[in-house]
């Protein structure tokens, strides 16, 4: 053992963490104790000398050329020399941006969303961060809600395939590597459920809706080895989240037993004093500790506060000790007392071929084509015009979409550029945005944008959502494509052109007035650096469409919340709505849940997405009729390819038990599989489900599994499909 490790027995990478940790908890005194509980935002005053007095665990958002000095500071000044931790957020890309998380969920495909984070933590490990503040794997149902973006849509059995995919991705096979990086799992929990979509508003969610729908996402990334947890900004049922104590500590620590860290989201500590939890900063810092929160982001009522309240009620000193565990055991998990300065050791990798071949990749698989009149994929001859119009053609910040802090729009290639680089001279390219921005009411430009439609074969139209429309603190009361992007695709169709409709958006939008005027809508979503030739390979039909959607497309604001996963009810909804009949008000009218000026169905529904191809399904096989509860549930089923081009459709596994102690789903996503067929190709698809996939928890936390009769559909989205019957007994 050398001279250090005598000295500091913890530095002996050979000793079992858990050791470790205990070995450097009894070296520290209780002010180092509270220091490693702060996360400082990187522009704070006082950071050097506070980081040298050992009052700063961690540090987010600072500069790439401060690091090395801050760390430097922390392992050389200080008197115990504990690494800090850089926490950035990393939410889709580094410097090479893929398609935001929603639109990555289109995709369905769990190892590209790893292969995804796992270039993300290749490139923030290269330039100083630890730990990045992702997966965001709230459940969302409604599309009003700004972070909708951020999240992988309304499905928790998607949400949990892909949050742990991420995680697997930041972490890597060894999360001491030098190109991992510590994944978050955010934000914990129920944050999704804001009344009215509005952002940081209250959720109430009844404990059984919590656990079947909000917490299953959490709990796979927890399975999946995810290091830290983030509390949320919500009141949950009338307690905030990161002063909850049933959350994180009786069902994180007690229940799943998580030894990871707990940070708060930026000031949420602080903010209990808003909601009207918390008297006072004190009382923020005490509440905060006792519910669990391990490190304290960017507000400092641990830092002013837990000193006097340990000297005030030292039995305190149990629950800190505890938090300083958690915080070192994230520490020593990645390395950082062998390698505080790990970055030095990441190959420079920003941008590079294969980071960039792989969003280009993530951006074609999650475009979604929602219709095609025959018009894609486009074969256009030498001398074709194409009219390029919308303001979202050649806006390379917005593509990029939110969350973006070190991507640049320089490197991003938009769809316009793209279709110049691929046609040269060979096509007329006529280009009008026709809009400056997409929420533009400046109808100007229509006159050019109308123009270059009349001198061009065919219209590729480019609408959607400045990329500031959503992400955090930015929801929308109203969903349609805003400014007069509809007035603009109108003017267009006025043409009689064919016209392409391409959306760029962070959420889905209500399309029923575009949907009239185009003959083929292909969703985007924000699609990232490679947007362009992600977009102009799918157009060329260098691929088919794949995508299938995340989450359901609302007909009209008055639907939301909507999604597939509902309940029956005990009136359920006709599909097919009766108009209001003249006459006296007696007139009978459908008495079901349905509404009596608007369409009940979403315009496009959950796991919906169509391909230049088609595809037959046959009817789903089961194994048995009779399933034990300890057994698998094992079905089968024929796809076939029977259109002409090679295509991949996303086979989705539905379940609906038809009789429990609480109403179930009409339909839950339980499994889906990608299959790539060429055309004319058929092929066996067969799911083995373990019948515990069936249980369901009620509203004491108790996992029910409970025999009866159960329908199966095994479709092309969570609308179609005939389902077969089976038994679950004992
Ligand atoms: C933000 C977000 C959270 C993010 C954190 C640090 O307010 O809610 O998701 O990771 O602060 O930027």
């Amino acid at each position: 053992m050398n001279h250090q490790t005598a000295e500091k027995p913890w530095l002996n990478s050979e000793t079992p963490i858990a050791q470790r940790v205990e070995l450097l908890l009894n070296a520290m005194g209780p002010e180092e104790k509270i220091g490693q509980m702060w996360q400082v935002a990187g522009d704070l005053k006082d950071r050097d000398q506070l980081i040298k007095d050992g009052k700063i665990g961690s540090i987010l958002n600072l500069g790439f050329e401060h690091i090395t000095e801050a760390q430097k500071i922390a392992v050389y000044q200080t008197r115990l020399g504990i690494p800090l931790i850089i926490g950035r957020d990393v939410i889709h890309g580094f410097r090479t941006i893929f398609p935001i998380p929603l639109g990555q969920a289109a995709t369905f495909n769990p190892d590209l969303v790893r292969q995804g984070s796992r270039v993300a933590a290749r490139e923030a490990s290269s330039q100083g961060i630890h730990w990045t503040f992702a997966p965001m794997v709230d459940i969302c149902r409604d599309p009003r809600w700004g972070r909708i973006a951020e999240s992988y849509g309304e499905d928790p059995y998607l949400a949990s395939v892909l949050g742990a995919a991420s995680v697997a991705g930041f972490q890597g096979e060894d999360p001491r590597a030098a190109d991992s990086i510590a994944a978050c799992a955010k934000h914990f929990a129920g944050y999704g459920a804001a009344e009215g979509g509005r952002d940081y508003n209250t959720t109430l969610i009844p404990e059984s809706e919590l656990r079947n729908v909000y917490l299953p996402p959490f709990k796979a990334c927890l399975d999946a080895g995810c290091l830290t947890f983030m509390s949320g900004f919500n009141d949950l049922n009338g307690v905030p989240a990161t002063g909850h104590r049933f959350l994180l500590t009786d069902i994180l620590r007690t229940e799943w037993g998580f030894p990871g860290c707990v940070v708060s989201d930026w000031a949420s500590v602080e903010e209990m004093i808003n909601h009207g939890f918390a008297a006072d900063t004190q009382a923020a810092a005490s509440l905060a500790l006792q519910a669990g929160v391990d490190m304290e982001m960017a507000s400092a009522t641990y830092h002013h506060h837990l000193p006097k309240l340990l000297q005030d009620h030292p039995t305190l000193s149990e629950k800190i000790d505890q938090a300083v565990r958690h915080v070192l055991h994230l520490k020593f998990s990645l390395g950082l007392f062998e390698d505080p300065f790990s970055w030095e050791k990441v190959t420079d990798s920003l941008l590079c071929s294969s980071h960039l071949q792989l969003a280009k990749q993530a951006a074609t698989e999650s475009c979604v084509l929602l219709k095609n009149e025959g018009v894609l994929p486009l074969q256009p001859s030498p001398g074709t015009s194409l009219a390029v119009v919308g303001p979202l053609a050649d806006a390379p910040a917005e593509q990029i979409g939110c969350w973006v802090f070190d991507g640049l729009s320089q490197d991003a290639i938009t769809p316009l550029r793209a279709l110049q680089q691929t046609f040269g001279d060979s096509c007329q390219i006529n280009y009008a945005p026709g809009l400056e921005t997409s929420r533009s009411t400046d109808t100007r430009g229509f006159t050019r944008a109308i123009q270059a439609a009349e001198n061009s074969d065919l219209v590729l139209c480019f609408l959607g959502e400045e990329a500031i429309l959503s992400g955090e603190a930015h929801s929308r009361a109203f969903l349609n494509p805003p400014g007069a992007q509809e007035e603009l695709l109108a003017a267009l169709a006025e043409t009689g052109k064919p016209i392409v409709l391409i959306i760029m958006a962070g959420r889905p939008l209500l399309l029923s007035k575009v949907l009239p005027h185009c003959q083929t809508l292909l969703y985007a979503w924000h699609p990232g650096t490679m947007g362009g030739p992600a977009i102009v390979d799918l157009l060329l039909g260098r691929f088919s469409p794949s995508g299938k959607l995340p989450v359901s497309f609302p007909s009209t604001e008055g639907q939301i919340p909507v999604y597939y996963n509902k309940r029956n009810t005990g009136r359920p909804p006709r599909d097919v709505q009766r108009g209001i009949p003249e006459g006296t008000p007696l007139d009978p009218v459908d008495f079901c849940a349905n509404y009596i000026d608007s369409e009940h169905l979403p315009l496009f529904p959950f796991g919906f997405g169509l391909s230049y191809s088609s595809f037959e399904l046959g009817q789903p096989v089961l194994e048995s009729q009779t399933i034990h509860c300890e057994d698998q549930l094992k079905v089968c089923i024929q796809i076939s390819n029977t259109g002409e081009f090679a295509a991949t459709e996303v086979v989705q596994l539905y379940l609906r038990d038809l009789a429990a102690s609480l109403t179930r789903p009409v339909r839950e996503l339980k499994g889906f599989q990608r299959v790539t067929l060429q055309p004319g190709e058929s092929r066996a698809v067969t799911f083995a489900l373990p019948a515990r996939q069936l249980a369901f928890y009620d509203g004491s936390g108790n996992h029910l599994l409970e025999p009866g009769e159960f329908d199966l559909w095994v479709s092309s989205d969570s609308k179609s499909g005939q389902p077969v019957r089976f038994r679950l007994v004992q």
